[in-house]
């Protein structure tokens, strides 16, 4: 139930909130932006956990005089975690969601059909890529980027109507002549997942914006804490929250990031309708994860820079993609737009039958999908995160059949590093 007046109330509280917590330092935002001034009613320090579906008042007036009313929209706990997220990327507003998919998902939705809600039937039926077929809406992405984003838009959006090119966003050509009248959004991933490929965030949203669509910014492998698409260009930012802002392994959960309206639009349209809605417990975790995010953020980039020049000088690795190393063939960028390299590298070895034995010898590393946790996890990329993909689809996203990924968490380097010598030296 969205009535502007009631949300009005809610808007001017956060927005002195907003005020004393963005003229404050990441650190100091991250702990406590969303959450401070403190519930008062017992003096709790922290955020409670609210878990309730929905909202009960002694009278209708009430009811309608007040923000809360269901949780599929408004919950206090999740909204304190939004007002946390919207204070660290710089943005006006956020949305947390069930998880990073669902978040890609309601952004994505919503920036390439968001007449729908603002069209009559009889305007909607002029829309239709089949009634229209030379204004087809297309997205641009990136020949690398999470397998779960690429099947999203090609697997699924492709059955609406919509049509995804796939480019090399590397090159500023490649993507400018991708980029047509019906263009409705660039998708940008930067680091990709897996490849680690580094892509500029300003240069892919002028060019998007030349032609009125906008620009879409993965920031899963940076997290707010290294990198800040809002202030680059970025018209919505998501983030799977899964990963390093929670950075505890035990919860899944998503974020939009952007301007005011268009997450009202996002919130009050598309998640009311589409539902995936994060749970407040998540919400209370991601809360507590949130509050170290720069302090760990800072352990994951030295332990990946300590694993990737080890890696580098051993003779049995082929190749070290990390975008902290000189090496690596967007080092400059990545050093322009991002204030360090992160916690992820990847490595490949010279054959497959020298990976499969590799994975299984190692001792203390633990092998697994997903990534920013406190434990280090390590995957061969082809055959778990590529798994459902066809051979030529892996070689359009570049991905290696000898590749691993791997997310490095909170532990002694030399731990990690040790263990990674004892397998290679056996294989
Ligand atoms: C870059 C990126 N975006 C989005 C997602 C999806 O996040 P979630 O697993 O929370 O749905 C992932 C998951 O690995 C990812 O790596």
């Amino acid at each position: 139930m969205f009535d502007e007046k009631r949300k009005k109330t809610l808007d001017e509280k956060n927005k002195e909130s907003r005020e004393k917590w963005d003229k404050l330092q990441f650190d100091s935002q991250q702990g406590r932006a969303g959450e401070d001034p403190y519930p008062t009613a017992v003096g709790s320090l922290r955020i409670p956990l609210y878990a309730t579906k929905s909202y009960a008042y002694s009278s209708l007036t009430e009811l309608l005089k007040n923000h809360y009313n269901y949780s599929r929209t408004e919950n206090p706990t999740l909204y304190a975690l939004d007002q946390k997220l919207a204070t660290l990327h710089g943005g006006e507003a956020a949305v947390s969601v069930a998880s990073g998919m669902a978040a890609v998902h309601l952004a994505c939705s919503s920036i390439i059909q968001r007449r729908v809600e603002r069209s009559r039937p009889k305007k909607i039926r002029a829309l239709l890529p089949q009634n229209n077929p030379e204004n087809i809406p297309n997205v641009v992405i990136h020949t690398n980027q999470y397998t779960g984003v690429y099947r999203l838009l090609t697997k699924i959006y492709s059955q609406f109507g919509v049509m995804t090119k796939i480019v090399d966003m590397r090159d500023p050509k490649e993507l400018k002549d991708a980029i047509d009248e019906s263009t409705k959004l660039v998708f940008v991933e930067t680091p990709s997942n897996p490849n680690l490929d580094i892509l500029d965030i300003q240069g892919c949203a002028d060019l998007i914006h030349e032609v009125g669509g906008k620009c879409v910014v993965d920031n899963t492998f940076a997290s707010p804490a290294l990198q800040k698409p809002i202030s680059l260009g970025a018209d919505l930012v998501v983030e799977s929250l899964t990963k390093f802002i929670n950075g505890h392994g035990d919860t899944l959960g998503g974020v939009i990031i952007g301007p005011k309206n268009e997450l009202q639009n996002i919130r009050y349209f598309w998640l009311e309708t589409q539902g995936a809605v994060m749970h407040p417990y998540s919400a209370w975790l991601i809360l507590r994860g949130c509050r170290t995010l720069s302090i760990r953020m800072e352990r994951h980039c030295s332990n990946a820079l300590k694993a990737a020049r080890f890696l580098e000088s051993h003779p049995k690795v082929a190749k070290v993609i990390y975008p902290g190393l000189e090496t690596h063939p967007n080092h400059a960028l990545a050093k322009k737009q991002m204030t360090n390299y992160g916690g992820m590298i990847g490595f490949e070895l010279e054959s497959m039958e020298e990976c499969y034995k590799f994975i299984d010898l190692l001792k203390f590393i633990k092998i697994g999908v997903s990534l920013g946790d406190t434990t280090s996890l390590i995957e061969y990329t082809s055959v778990m995160t590529g798994i459902d993909l066809a051979s030529w689809e892996k070689r359009r996203m570049n991905m290696s059949d000898t590749h691993f990924r791997f997310s490095l968490g909170l532990e002694d380097p030399n731990d990690i590093i040790k263990d990674l010598e004892q397998a290679l030296e056996q294989i």
